[in-house]
């Protein structure tokens, strides 16, 4: 089966724990990929507080919450729902088919400090040209 046109295959859905997280490692960014319930969320996997892994956190319901400082997140949207991080992360569109998770190659939002991905491979295009 192919991916959705502007996905890109993450992982197989049995590859993440209920309620938990997997780090999915693409070229230009790590995604975590979160399973709560019979939602399935895509995240960027990078605290926007101080840049350690949010899959290595704990799931509750749509929160993740960052194992180093407590931080906590909105899975539906990236927000900060918890101190100290006061800064998005940014969250992708999942598709589901079968038994395969696929996560949209542009993140629907962005953290506006850093480069998103779309940011970064229309950087990569133009240097490749
Ligand atoms: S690194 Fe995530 S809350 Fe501090």
């Amino acid at each position: 089966m192919s991916a959705p046109e502007g996905f890109r295959k993450a992982c197989l859905l049995a590859e993440v724990t209920e309620p938990g997280a997997l780090r999915v490692e693409f070229d230009d960014m790590d995604v975590a990929i979160v399973r709560s319930g019979d939602v399935v969320y895509a995240i960027e996997d990078v605290c926007s507080h101080a840049e350690v892994a949010l899959s290595e956190g704990e799931v509750e319901g749509n929160t993740i919450e960052c194992w180093m400082h407590g931080s906590c997140f909105d899975l539906r949207s990236g927000a900060p729902t918890g101190p100290p991080a006061t800064e998005p992360v940014d969250v992708f569109d999942v598709e589901v088919l079968g038994e395969v998770v696929y996560v949209k190659e542009t993140a629907r939002h962005t953290n506006g400090s850093r480069p998103n991905l779309a940011a970064i491979l229309k950087q990569k295009e133009q240097a490749a040209s």
